[in-house]
């Protein structure tokens, strides 16, 4: 289907004659084979400038390029890219080019393609730390690579609840443990087991003093502080006097006989490289019951059918409570017992109040006599003889 046109020219003697040689390259395009086509002049004479002419024979569009070779070079050459694709070049014939070969190559793009091979292979973990260390309250993930094809899904579970490896999520203390990862791909699966380990900052739990406050003088009295946290804290206090004494793990602080310079505040502070926690006591020495307001409402005079309150306020280490005497048992105490009121006074609520502050330390007391006059109220100022008699408390004593 493809004819080579090969011209040979033997003419006249005196004239050169030109040989030309049709190298056929055949390439394989597609499916039909291609050949390109030279051409030269019928009649190339000396001296003069001469064209050579190579083409393929198609009229597809196909990615070539044919290039005209001799062991002379042409003056110029010319690409068209057709179709048919053509090159043509221009040669000033010489005498010495008598013989000279000529050759058209056609040199088609060289086409590829490429596959990949995939070799299915069961997963394996290839970065996946067997401890990890996180702390509370951050966000942090499984970070457990595995290899594999089909690549696989990483996902590892806490308990019975599933994280994908590298999903994020909060840090809590209860995530501390064994969990397990598991790499999952169409041809098997694996698993490894990851050792989680929380760190999360101090939290005193507990802060006791024995016994408890106040605490009189000489007595022993030990102070502990108890904080979870990881890494385990460590314990600073802050005493009123430098000379305290700690254990050696710093919890606790004993003090065999209380002095005046041990009564104050105590700070413990629990610390670790994620924070610290601090709690306040204070050791106090005991004071003995006192009544500093004894107080009758409304001011007496009182009249008949009046309500009234008596109000009886001490001041003491532990707080005192508080008991009454009076005259007739209907009255109301308040929840504290600090306040006792009589709805509707009569005859029979006239006589001695009594309020007795009283802790284990002392007992105060103080006494009012509450005189009620007879008559109603318009009359009041004219009857109204009120003994308000504030008795010390003669048998204030120490119980210790
Ligand atoms: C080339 O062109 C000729 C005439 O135009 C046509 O008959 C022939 O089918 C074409 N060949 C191809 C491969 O297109
Ligand atoms: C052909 O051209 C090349 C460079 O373009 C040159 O080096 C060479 O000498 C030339 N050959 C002839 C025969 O002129
Ligand atoms: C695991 O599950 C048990 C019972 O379902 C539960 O008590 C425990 O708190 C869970 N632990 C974590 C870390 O979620
Ligand atoms: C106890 O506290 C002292 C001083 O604050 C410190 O030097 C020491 O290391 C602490 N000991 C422990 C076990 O924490
Ligand atoms: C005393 O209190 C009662 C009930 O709170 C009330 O009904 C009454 O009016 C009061 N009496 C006086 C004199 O304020
Ligand atoms: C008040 O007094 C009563 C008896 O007088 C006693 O039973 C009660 O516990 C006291 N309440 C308080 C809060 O002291
Ligand atoms: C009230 O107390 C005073 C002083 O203790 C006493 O003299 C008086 O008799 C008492 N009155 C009554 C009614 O108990």
């Amino acid at each position: 289907m493809n004819s080579h046109r090969c011209t040979l020219i033997m003419d006249i003697p005196c004239l050169w004659i030109l040989t030309a040689f049709c190298i056929i390259s055949v390439y394989q395009v597609n499916t039909f084979l291609l050949a390109p086509v030279l051409q030269l002049e019928d009649k190339i004479i000396d001296d003069e400038s001469t064209e050579i002419t190579c083409t393929l024979p198609t009229n597809e569009t196909l990615d070539v390029k044919l290039k005209i070779f001799a062991r002379e070079n042409f003056s110029v050459c010319e690409n068209d890219k057709g179709p048919p694709p053509k090159t043509t070049c221009k040669l000033d014939a010489t005498r010495k080019m008598h013989g000279m070969e000529v050759t058209c190559e056609a040199h088609f793009v060289a086409k590829s393609k490429t596959e990949i091979i995939y070799v299915h292979t069961e997963p394996e973990f290839t970065d996946c730390p067997e401890k990890v260390t996180w702390v509370e309250g951050r966000e942090e993930s499984f970070k457990c690579k595995a290899e594999g094809y089909p690549p696989p899904e990483v996902n590892c579970y806490f308990n019975k609840s599933k994280v994908k490896e590298g999903e994020k999520f909060k840090v809590y203390r209860s995530m501390t443990g064994r969990h397990e990862c598991k790499a999952v791909n169409s041809v098997d699966m694996t698993s490894q087991k990851v050792t989680v380990t929380v760190e999360y900052k101090p939290k005193i739990l507990k802060m006791e003093v024995v016994p408890p406050a106040p605490v009189p003088k000489g007595e022993k009295v030990t102070l502990t502080c108890a904080a979870e946290g990881n890494p385990p804290p460590t314990y600073i206090w802050e005493t009123p006097s430098a000379a305290i004494q700690t254990s050696p793990d710093n919890r606790t602080i004993t003090i065999q006989g209380v002095e005046q310079g041990h009564y104050g505040t105590y700070d413990c502070r629990a610390q670790n490289k994620h924070g610290e926690d601090v709690q306040i006591m204070d050791i106090n020495q005991p004071v003995m019951p006192k009544i500093l307001k004894y107080e009758v409402v409304p001011l007496p005079p009182l009249s008949k059918g009046e309500n009234v309150t008596l109000i009886c306020d001490a001041k003491g280490l532990p707080y005192p409570t508080y008991t009454w005497e009076t005259p007739a048992p209907d009255v109301t105490f308040s929840p504290d017992n600090r306040t006792i009121s009589i709805q509707g006074i009569m005859q029979t609520h006239q006589g001695n109040y009594t309020c007795i502050a009283q802790n284990k330390y002392g007992i105060d007391t103080q006494r009012i006599f509450i005189t009620i006059s007879g008559t109603n109220r318009g009359e009041k100022t004219a009857f109204a003889t009120i003994l308000l008699m504030l008795i010390p408390a003669g048998f204030m004593h120490c119980v210790h």
